[in-house]
């Protein structure tokens, strides 16, 4: 069977691929079970209860559209940052903001400048709308902000993406370098600042609200996938000026967001004391990945997210036979995609019975491959 055959020339030049294969996706084309699902950054130490409890309580409306202005959930966001709900637009996580923000900047063939290796997602959506991705190598396991800025001024790029902190490697960059990335950049370039591990930064790695609030060039993007532990729910949100924050209403889904969700991100954010215990938790269980990665000779990165980037001192290839390797005992984890950066695997964080059969399972593992490489 052929598709339509008048599909858009982009749609149809377009490769099948997709950024990430899901761990349902593997254990159904290899026959097996995930049992500790520490791959896909995702929080094992879930929601709040009080969020639980909302979606509970929210179901019954389920028959209800959401409100289309998200009024209610926009209000809380911006008490809770101390600006404006006309500051922030909601959407169904970050990966569907990326592709609006993508939508509102490029035509097919505009430049657009990412770091060589980062969020594979923001490369899909620059793709899916014919964008010419221009890729910055990572310098020092690290995006580099000189190294982005001068592709964007030779390119003359009306676009460029950040993730601070960063995925896959976990790294960040200070406050005041991100700011001063931003000041340096022309006004005629957006920068798409990615913090969906805002919350698991180390303090001084988040440049203030005020800071960056008011430049027409910057779209902040922040998600409930990460530290509120529900990435299932898809609630993400972007800040910028008022005028920006409105654009995304010409083109976003109005009745796009998931009103159960939207619920249970209200009460997510309402629940401060949850998100400190499950903040904590995250740092614990980085070390305990660290402590893991170490006790096997391999070298773990720092990290500023809710997983940790494990050095494997060796090249790609052997990187994906431990991913397989550990896959083959039920624990799935994930790898970067592109050298240098894929010398390292990347684990997640996740409750301690995950953290036992990653460490049971990876010894064996890199024995197999010991063993196989003689
Ligand atoms: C840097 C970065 N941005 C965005 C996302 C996706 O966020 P959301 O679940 O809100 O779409 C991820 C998830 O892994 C991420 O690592």
């Amino acid at each position: 069977m052929s598709s339509f055959s008048r599909f858009t020339p982009l749609i149809q030049s377009l490769p099948a691929t997709v950024p990430f294969i899901g761990p349902e996706a593997i254990e159904r084309s290899r026959g097996l079970t995930v049992k500790a699902r520490i791959g896909a950054n995702e929080n094992g130490f879930g929601p709040s209860p009080k969020a639980i409890a909302a979606m509970e309580q929210a179901a019954r409306a389920t028959w209800q559209y959401a409100d289309p202005e998200n009024y209610d959930l926009r209000v809380a966001l911006a008490a809770h940052l101390g600006i404006t709900p006309h500051q922030i637009n909601v959407g169904g996580g970050i990966d569907e903001l990326l592709g609006l923000i993508v939508r509102m900047v490029v035509l097919p063939g505009t430049p657009v400048v990412t770091s060589l290796g980062g969020y594979p997602t923001f490369n899909f959506q620059v793709a899916g709308f014919g964008g010419r991705l221009v890729t910055v190598p990572y310098k020092n396991d690290q995006e580099d902000l000189e190294g982005l800025l001068e592709a964007v001024k030779r390119e003359n790029a009306p676009l460029v993406y950040l993730a601070n902190p960063d995925n896959p490697m976990g790294s960040w960059h200070s406050a005041e370098e991100i700011v001063a990335f931003t000041k340096a950049l022309p006004e005629t370039t957006l920068l798409v600042l990615d913090e969906a591990y805002g919350e698991t930064a180390p303090a001084g790695a988040i440049p203030s609200i005020e800071s960056l609030i008011d430049l027409p060039n910057v779209i902040r993007t922040r998600t409930f996938s990460k530290a509120y532990g529900m990435a299932g729910s898809r609630v993400g949100y972007v800040i910028s000026t008022p005028e920006n924050a409105s654009s995304f209403d010409k083109i976003r889904n109005h009745f796009g967001m998931n009103r159960i969700a939207v619920s249970a991100a209200l009460a997510a954010l309402d629940d401060k004391a949850y998100l400190e215990e499950t903040l904590s938790r995250i740092k614990a269980a980085r070390e305990r990945i660290a402590d893991i990665a170490r006790a096997n000779q391999l070298s773990p990165l720092r990290s500023a997210t809710n997983f940790v980037a494990i050095d494997t001192g060796r090249d790609g290839a052997y990187s994906r036979a431990i991913v397989d390797g550990l896959m083959e005992e039920g624990v799935f984890i994930r790898m970067p995609g592109v050298a240098p950066l894929n010398r390292c695997i990347r684990v997640s964080v996740g409750p301690e019975a995950d953290m036992m059969l990653f460490e049971e399972a990876l010894p064996r593992v890199l024995k197999r491959l010991d063993q196989g490489s003689r």
